[in-house]
């Protein structure tokens, strides 16, 4: 070879191993991975094997049949589905621990592949697919989760499951949090059962809980149309249905489904503001659309038009939305991609962990408010103030009681602290010496939640029905999480605004009694809305449900 052909091929392979290292695989799976072949796909022995080792180390996380839970990828759909097996094996071989992934380097290789061909056959079982059941860990023959019932009582003002008591306050400050990893991250997801028989949402002394509807897939937002149709987005099955009245028993009188074929919708928003809304806006998890709409109609008046891209490929899926007061700005919370990857480095989190705002028609997308972790699940427009507020998942993976959940008005140009600070200035030790530049900039916000709580989606109460104490108060519903050795959350809380619209950093317990005592999880709200009566509506992806809650006196 002349020495012109080997720098002819040395800038070859130069050029070659370039486009390697640009056209990176899954999470940055070398090309490498990709190229092993499952020596188990398709065998319908190994696949039903799979479905039990699934069941046992990865249900609790990514959901009954890979759909996915709160902040944890569906692995039925979505990007995991594009990745080849080679590349998949690859990822759970060494997890994202940062990210809350545990790697699985322990569980044998054929384990692993088989597992994988088991995600692989759930290829199809898209969002509002008929579930198709892996067994559940009893019928596995595997250990029950642990029993956390035993544990003993956490320090106030920390809580769990066994102390939610509706009625009871609580108030968190920054003087109360731990130091990172005082405990050890906690994989604790919820095995959702069937709601027993005798199992009901608890309420305050004088409110009533009654079923208003039930078997419904995924319901999550719940919203009021000014003329008192109660709007349900439901992501998994990709429709946004109606109900409408209130019988004599308690159950709706009309239900319809407004619009279907959804990508994930979650957030709703009539526009403009006020009685009479020409347009209804739903936050897909890739754009946001809208549908035209007269007051009273239960079926979209056409086709959705597209109004703006959001950014889309796992993470966070919720998209909340909101108009502000006066109509003008469409905001839109959208959560990161990850845990706590660096927006520097990792362009996928751009235009996330933000409030985005918009102009109505979709242009002059402007960030509103940043470094806050998830408010896709979560926005609202504080009547008195005209604030916009909004309900906040932080952190995973720094133990039990860190990094507090919060309910907050937002501030225009606001830092939050995600990833690199949180709350109080403190640096998040997975990210030292970041943006000393910002430290003082983390705004705290106005109600520390329990950590993990995973917070939802609220309402501002304007009914005529609860006692006058309660008029303009937040009701939010917290989901609930993986992240915490004894779960918290599950419940509604009321964050009393006292009259003034401003918060004073206290919370209280209101709807509680979805974790068995055992810690069996039945039932997990997601949206609270006001019904027309007054009576408090909140939907429940847990059971499938919407309950009605309404003052019964004193
Ligand atoms: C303790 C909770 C937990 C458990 C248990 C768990 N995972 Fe994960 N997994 C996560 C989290 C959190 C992420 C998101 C990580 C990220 O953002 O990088 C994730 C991401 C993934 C992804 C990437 C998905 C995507 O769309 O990017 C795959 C694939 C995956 N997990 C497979 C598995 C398998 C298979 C198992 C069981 C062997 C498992 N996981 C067990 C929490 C868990």
């Amino acid at each position: 070879m002349t020495t012109r052909t080997i720098a002819a091929v040395a800038a070859l392979l130069a050029l070659v191993s370039g486009l390697q290292a640009q056209a990176q695989g899954f999470h940055g799976a070398p090309a490498t991975a990709s190229a092993s072949r499952n020596p188990f796909a398709h065998k319908p022995q190994a696949i039903a094997a799979g479905a039990e080792l699934y069941t046992s180390n990865c249900g609790a996380c990514h959901g009954r049949n890979g759909r996915g839970t709160g902040n944890i990828p569906a692995l039925a759909h979505g990007p995991a589905q594009s990745a080849t097996d080679g590349e998949l094996f690859w990822f759970i071989t060494r997890g994202d621990e940062d990210n809350g992934m545990p790697s699985w380097k322990q569980l044998p290789e054929d384990d692993r592949w088989k597992i994988i061909a088991y995600v692989k056959s759930l290829a199809g079982a898209h969002p509002g697919a008929p579930p198709r059941e892996a067994p559940s860990s009893a019928a596995a023959g595997q250990p029950a989760p642990p029993v956390s019932a035993r544990a003993p009582e956490p320090n106030a003002p920390f809580t769990d499951y066994r102390f939610e008591t509706p009625g009871r306050v609580r108030k968190i400050t920054l003087r109360d949090l731990p130091e990172p990893y005082a405990t050890q991250s906690a994989h604790n997801g919820p095995e959702v059962v069937a709601r027993p028989r005798d199992a009901w949402p608890k309420a305050p002394a004088g409110f009533k809980v009654e079923l208003y509807a039930t078997g419904l897939d995924n319901p999550r937002t719940i919203r009021t149309a000014p003329n008192g149709d109660l709007f349900v987005a439901q992501s998994d099955a990709g429709l946004v249905r109606v109900f409408r009245g209130i019988s004599s028993e308690g159950k709706p009188e009309q239900s319809g489904i407004f619009a279907s074929g959804l990508h994930r919708p979650y957030g709703i928003a009539f526009y403009p503001p006020g009685k009479d809304p020409q347009w209804l806006y739903v936050g897909n998890e890739d754009e946001v659309v809208r549908f035209p709409y007269k007051p009273g109609e239960m079926k979209a008046g056409g086709a959705p038009q597209h109004i703006a891209n959001l950014p889309d490929g796992s993470g966070h899926s919720t998209r909340d939305l909101q108009f502000s007061a006066d109509g003008k700005k469409l905001f839109v919370g959208v959560g990161s991609r990850s845990n706590v990857d660096d927006p520097d480095t990792t362009p996928a989190e751009k235009h996330r962990a933000d409030i985005l705002e918009f102009n109505p028609d979709g242009s002059g997308l402007r960030v509103y408010a940043y470094g806050i972790r998830n408010a896709g699940g979560g926005l609202g427009i504080e009547p008195r103030t005209g604030q916009l507020w909004c309900s906040v998942n932080e952190r995973d993976g720094l133990g039990d009681n860190l990094v507090p959940d919060y309910i907050t008005h937002v501030q225009e140009g606001g830092f939050y602290g995600w990833p690199w600070w949180y709350m109080g200035g403190h640096q998040d030790p997975r990210h030292p010496g970041a943006h000393p530049e910002l430290k003082e900039k983390v705004i705290t916000p106005d109600v520390l939640l329990p950590a993990h709580n995973a917070s939802l989606n609220f309402t501002f109460y304007q009914g005529k029905q609860f006692p006058a104490e309660y008029q303009g108060d937040i009701f939010a519903a917290e989901h609930g999480s993986w992240n915490k050795a004894v779960r918290v959350g599950y419940e509604v809380i009321r964050v009393p605004l006292h009259q003034s619209g401003h918060a004073r950093g206290e919370y209280q317990e209101f709807l509680t009694g979805f974790v068995l005592d055992n810690g069996d999880v039945w039932g997990r709200p997601v949206g609270v809305a006001v019904a027309p009566d007054g009576s408090l509506m909140v939907t429940d992806d847990g059971s499938g449900s919407i309950w009605r809650v309404s003052y019964a006196g004193k």
